[in-house]
């Protein structure tokens, strides 16, 4: 049930009954000679979808634009700063409440976004929920199942392969391995603690940060984006009946 597809009527009779949405947020950004600019925006949009037809949830439309500094080298990449980020989400919140919206769970698709979200949102700790959607242990089974370390961190072959199964393959020859990061070096980046632009582009020149993107398939992103919907919709129903959640 999509919040832009639906009338005010329905919106208000969707309200009578329930106060839960979920809210993606992703990215305009390079993912690679493979991946589509949209990915992170594609795969939080479409998990949440998926699982809001689960279990009868409304979903906002997706904050797409959010902060890719590091990767405006790259042609397609549209970045926002933080604080614009941050100030977009605050009033895309308040406007969701002011209707009587009282359980919005943000499902990510881009590490940059977690630390400007966990901010603008840490005094609605009640009402707001963070998630990115490879937080999930049957999701992440899969991940390592299919791509070990050769998942990296950045075009990803997970993300590229859910927007395969549901968009588009780009067809490519098996691209070359990428570099292996190190666990230190994943640690310290962490949430897209990039570099900047330029210094991001000369040390992974074709956009990939780690991320073996040749390895993802159609047939692995259909059962990663079934996992994951499944496990979203779980956890939202959790938290809207106010339970106790990790
Ligand atoms: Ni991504």
């Amino acid at each position: 049930m999509r919040l832009d597809l639906s009338t005010w009527q329905e919106v208000e009779h969707y309200l009578d009954e329930r106060d839960g949405i979920f809210l993606p947020t992703g990215s305009i950004e390079q993912h690679g000679p493979i991946g589509l600019i949209g990915t992170d925006s594609l795969c939080a949009q479409d998990i949440a979808t998926g699982a809001g037809e689960l279990i009868g949830a409304m979903v906002a439309p997706t904050i797409q634009y959010t902060p890719a500094p590091f990767n405006m080298s790259f042609p397609g990449t549209v970045s926002l700063s933080a604080e614009t980020f941050g100030r977009v989400v605050d009033e895309v919140v308040d406007g969701l409440m002011h209707h009587g919206f009282r359980h919005i769970y943000v499902l990510n698709g881009h590490g940059a976004n977690l630390e400007p979200l966990r901010n603008v949102l840490a005094d609605r700790a009640e009402c707001c929920r963070i998630k990115s959607w490879w937080d999930f242990a049957p999701v992440n089974v899969l991940r390592r199942k299919w791509y070990g370390d050769w998942e990296g961190m950045h075009a990803t072959p997970s993300e590229v392969a859910i927007t395969q199964a549901r968009h588009r393959v780009v067809l490519h020859e098996m691209l070359d391995l990428p570099e292996r990061l190190s666990a230190v070096y994943m640690a310290e980046h962490a949430g897209d603690r990039h570099g900047s632009a330029e210094e991001h582009r000369a040390r992974f020149p074709d956009g990939r940060v780690g991320s073996h993107s040749s390895l993802a398939t159609p047939e692995q992103g259909r059962e990663l984006y079934e996992t994951a919907c499944q496990s979203v919709a779980e956890d939202f129903a959790q938290f809207v009946a106010g339970q106790t959640i990790s």
